[in-house]
């Protein structure tokens, strides 16, 4: 069965588009951070939507499990393979096939780099708004299956709100083609909404229509330091209000986690000194060259004489734009040099996030001893990224680390994960976010897409109802 298995795959596929054996190098198993051990048998490389509905049909009529795989640049352990599952790479999918400016749309195949996308959108004058550190080797593909956030939420929405249209290779190969670009289309279940944000479980998301923006003209950054969580809070009302829909960031910083970037991160300049409570970027992206600058400044002016702001430097070039976010980004870097620690990404209400350093801290050194928190993340969307360890030798005890945050998480009603998704890092605690009827009702979906549980099978959950690991 495996060799008429493979001889079929071969067939549709081609040489180049089947690895085996040597062919299968770790990049098809390994991820950027190192996760992943289990070798796949097999790779499979289509070209086109029409190859990846002939190999599913062939996988599935023979009962073949299978895992997708974008940029690998996720964060939950989705993508990677488990054992007897082959591997499916979008690697050869990187097509742009067609911009419209005047429409504001892209269609795009589903391997292709966000950055490319980025660019091409820049090219006609337009802004593909989704951003987020991973830029140059996340795609396309996995940003739709996990519902990606970023950067620019508080603007333009995520993943999901960027997305006219689709298309996707169901479990048994069927192809769905939901790829129009239309803004308003009130025909029946939105279909693609399926497909993003279930990381693989219900199709292969093969194209897609993306929204477009047109370019902002003017962009000014501002780094700050605040004394006070209320103050940070009141910064944010006040900048809202003064920039409305040209505020497009607002990104706070913990201090022990600015610390740990300026000591942790390569390449670093402090905007602000350290020694202040908060640090905010604030970004404001407009359209009048003339006067975008002083009215961002006249704004930050009012916060620095209410005392919203202790200290504030404001971007006087596109260098010192992006020397300001990459600290923002080195975040990202810095809370992964913890390792070995345990990071979350969770969703709470601005009340929770004022009293979040200092509750945790308390639930887990009553539990654990000492332990080192760092928070920070994207304040303006109700989304912190937090990393926690121990400081004793040894194995961390990430069971206990886990079980204490997401009691807590669950204890305020708040989400497991806002936007890295659920993969199979935090399945053992979706129910911390979801209820039994919701929970029932994914399980449902997923049986009447994918009887055969042969798409990316126990990724967000297990199909036995009680079965969480
Ligand atoms: C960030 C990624 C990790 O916000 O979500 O840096
Ligand atoms: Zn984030």
């Amino acid at each position: 069965m495996q060799t008429q298995l493979l001889d079929a795959l071969q067939g549709i596929l081609g040489d180049k588009g089947l690895l085996t054996g040597v062919d299968v190098h770790a990049g098809y198993y390994t991820d950027p951070r190192g996760t992943g051990d289990v070798r796949p048998e097999v790779v499979l490389r289509p070209d086109s939507t029409k190859q990846m509905s002939q190999i599913m049909a062939v996988c599935h009529a023979a009962s073949q499990p299978v895992v997708v795989q974008g940029g690998l640049t996720g964060l939950v352990v989705g993508a990677l393979p488990q054992h007897g599952e082959y591997v499916i790479t979008l690697e050869r999918m990187n097509q742009i096939e067609a911009i419209d400016p005047k429409a504001g749309t892209i269609t795009v195949q589903a391997g292709t780099p966000l950055q490319v996308v980025q660019e091409a959108a820049d090219a006609v004058d337009m802004v593909y708004p989704l951003d987020l550190g991973a830029r140059g080797s996340c795609t396309i593909g996995g940003n739709l299956s996990t519902n990606a956030g970023g950067n620019r939420v508080i603007r333009y929405g995520m993943t999901r709100d960027l997305t006219l249209g689709l298309e996707a290779v169901l479990a048994d190969g069927t192809i769905v083609n939901s790829l129009n670009g239309f803004i308003k289309n009130n025909t029946g279940y939105d279909l693609k909404q399926m497909f993003i944000g279930s990381e693989g479980t219900l199709g292969l998301i093969t194209r897609a229509t993306l929204r477009l923006y047109p370019k902002p003209k003017t962009q000014v950054v501002a780094f700050c330091a605040s004394d006070s969580f209320d103050a940070v809070t009141e910064l944010m009302t006040h900048m809202r209000s003064g920039l409305g829909s040209d505020l497009s960031a607002f990104e706070v910083i913990w201090s022990k986690t600015y610390d740990a970037i300026l000591s942790d991160v390569a390449g670093i300049k402090a905007p602000v000194p350290a020694g202040h409570a908060f640090y905010v970027l604030i970004e404001m992206m407009g359209s009048d060259l003339a006067t975008d600058t002083e009215k961002f400044e006249t704004c930050l002016g009012q916060a620095l004489e209410q005392d919203l702001i202790a200290d504030a430097v404001l971007s006087r070039s596109g260098t010192e734009i992006d020397a300001f976010w990459s600290v923002r980004d080195g975040m990202a870097q810095a809370m992964g040099k913890q390792q070995p620690a345990v990071g979350f990404d969770i969703s709470l209400s601005i009340p929770d996030m004022k009293t979040i350093e200092q509750e945790l801290l308390h639930r887990l050194q009553s539990a654990l001893g000492e332990v080192r928190l760092y928070i920070g993340g994207h304040l303006a969307d109700g989304n912190l990224h937090l990393v926690a360890k121990t400081t004793a030798d040894g194995p961390q005890p990430q069971e206990q680390i886990k079980d204490i945050v997401y009691g807590y998480v669950g204890e305020i009603g708040g989400s497991i994960s806002a936007e890295h998704g659920i993969g199979t890092l935090k399945r053992a605690y979706l129910g911390q976010s979801r209820n039994a009827a919701e929970l029932a009702l994914m399980r449902t979906l997923k049986q009447a897409m994918d009887p055969k549980n042969l798409l990316n099978p126990g990724r967000v959950f297990s199909m036995q109802a009680n079965h969480s690991e």
